[in-house]
């Protein structure tokens, strides 16, 4: 006898043979359907009892969430709804659930509730479809860049810098929060601390990606990425990973180019891998939309909406053009907009970055060529000294999925911004270093992993989509 997924034995065409199977009981209907599943699929496995051959002590303990092995004969199904279906022989349950206590039974629960029931939420249809996808996309984000010539590089995760300057970032240190040793001018002495420095956990793989691209070419980072921004929003999270590719002697353009034939790349693993999750989600999605009104509705379902983005090019906007759109914009002349857009050098917000998307363009839109004074230190600056070589990727009902830049490459430049900046130079020797030696035109960005999967999936929140997400107030599991 021989031990099957649910997914395979779907799928055999050998019939009549004696199988054992695992998993849990989703539903068990009339004392005789016991529908099974064990996580390798979305679909189910239904098993026929015959209530006169198996002790009703065993059938009792036969319930939403408990777990079984089950031994029997596949055979066609008599009924509608699958094509096999097992005979039931022996059931051995390994552990029950009593009805009464697990939260998870068979009627639809809110996301809020799940998401409270973080442990258990996987095994309900939708988050075991999300986390499939969620595996799938990144054994297709490795899949593609390893195909492309990329190495991946392992950035380290505890760092003293700062990468995006915004600082917002979680310390690590290994003081007495109570009694820290303190210097001579009664600040918190470092130097007395684990790394001898103030460390940090990473908020981007960036800088140490530079320096491997510059030997390696053509490298990405895959990594977990912290943020202690307090933005309690359904597009951040504190811990979320991001994708990394840096690129040598690639400039703005051609980095342009590689985000799309990624993101590109991606979205076609997952339509031709993905069938069963993407139809079960596309689904959920058109349940939820009919309780909202009709404007906030999506205008494709979900796998139109994939292949859409996925067959047609991404509009490139310059920062410059961006403006002038948004400025003559209805929400914006209706002051609709809770940031109004009254001259050029304004940070663009989340409104006027899907209005760009959603409403004037109809596309994902890659905005390029933005004012140095609202992005990094690092980014290339352009011949007119007031705008840099920053691009950002837009998504239809996301906003921001990917930023990046072709990078300062001019030592002199570099060090002119840094000062600028009032950043300490010491701190970034061994990243000048790079424009000191061999230095050379190279780009690269970054890609939210969870921003990704919420497109794919169709949810509506980032805290959805990670297996135990991390945000304000909020790091239980
Ligand atoms: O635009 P960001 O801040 O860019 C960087 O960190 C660069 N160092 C990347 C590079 O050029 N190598 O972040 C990149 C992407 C964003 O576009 C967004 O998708 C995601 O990371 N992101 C977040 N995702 C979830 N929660 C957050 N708090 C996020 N912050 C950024
Ligand atoms: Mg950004």
């Amino acid at each position: 006898m021989s031990t099957y997924s649910v997914k395979e034995l779907l799928s055999t065409d050998n019939l009549q043979q004696e199988v054992t199977i695992s998993g849990w009981v989703k539903t068990f209907r009339s004392n005789r359907f016991i529908a099974l599943n064990d996580g390798s699929t979305i679909h189910n496995l239904q098993c026929v009892v015959d209530f006169e051959q198996i002790d009703s002590t065993i059938l009792k303990e036969v319930a939403t969430g408990a777990a079984l092995t089950i031994t029997g004969t596949l055979v066609e199904s008599q009924g509608k709804g699958q094509q096999v279906e097992i005979m039931v022989d022996t059931i051995t349950v390994l552990g029950s659930a009593d009805p009464e206590q697990y939260p998870i039974q068979p009627k639809k629960h809110s996301l809020e509730f799940l998401r409270e029931k973080a442990h258990l939420r996987v095994r309900t249809n939708t988050f075991s479809a999300i986390m499939r996808v969620r595996s799938a996309l990144s054994f297709a984000v490795h899949q593609y860049f390893q195909k492309n010539g990329f190495y991946y590089v392992h950035t380290p995760i505890i760092t003293g810098s700062d990468a995006e300057g915004a600082g917002e970032m979680f310390r690590v240190s290994t003081l007495d929060p109570k009694a820290p040793p303190l210097d001579d001018s009664g600040e918190v002495n470092y130097k007395e601390d684990f790394f001898g420095k103030e460390t940090n956990l990473t908020v981007s793989g960036q800088l140490e990606a530079e320096t491997f691209a510059m030997g390696l070419g053509k490298v990405y980072t895959f990594g977990p990425t912290f943020r202690a921004e307090n933005s309690n929003t359904s597009r951040h999270l504190a811990e979320f990973w991001m994708i990394e590719p840096e690129v040598a002697f690639n400039d703005l353009a051609a980095n342009m180019d590689l985000a799309e034939d990624f993101i590109k790349g991606v979205l076609n693993y997952v339509l031709e891998n993905c069938t069963d999750d993407l139809t079960f989600l596309e689904k959920r999605l058109l349940d939820e939309e009919k309780t909202k009104p009709q404007a906030e509705r999506s205008e494709m379902p979900l796998i139109e909406k994939l292949k859409f983005v996925a067959n047609n090019e991404f509009k490139r906007v310059s920062y410059t053009e961006a403006i002038a759109i948004l400025k003559n914009s209805k929400p914006n002349k209706k002051k609709k907009f809770q940031y109004l857009i009254e001259e050029w050098g304004a940070d663009l917000q989340s409104e006027h970055e899907r209005f760009l998307v959603e409403k004037h363009f109809k596309c994902p839109v890659i905005l390029f060529d933005y004012p140095a004074k609202i992005k990094a230190f690092y980014m290339r600056l352009n011949e007119d000294g007031k705008t840099v070589r920053a691009m950002d990727v837009l998504f239809p009902g996301i906003g921001e999925i990917v930023g990046g830049s072709q990078r300062e490459e001019r030592l002199d430049v570099l060090q002119d911004k840094i000062k600028e900046l009032g950043i300490d130079e010491k701190e970034l020797w061994w990243y000048l270093d790079l424009r000191r030696f061999g230095t050379a035109e190279h780009s690269g960005f970054g890609l939210g992993f969870e921003r990704l999967v919420l497109f794919v999936t169709g949810m509506g929140n980032i805290r959805d989509v990670i297996p135990f997400p991390r945000s304000p107030q909020n790091a239980e599991f």
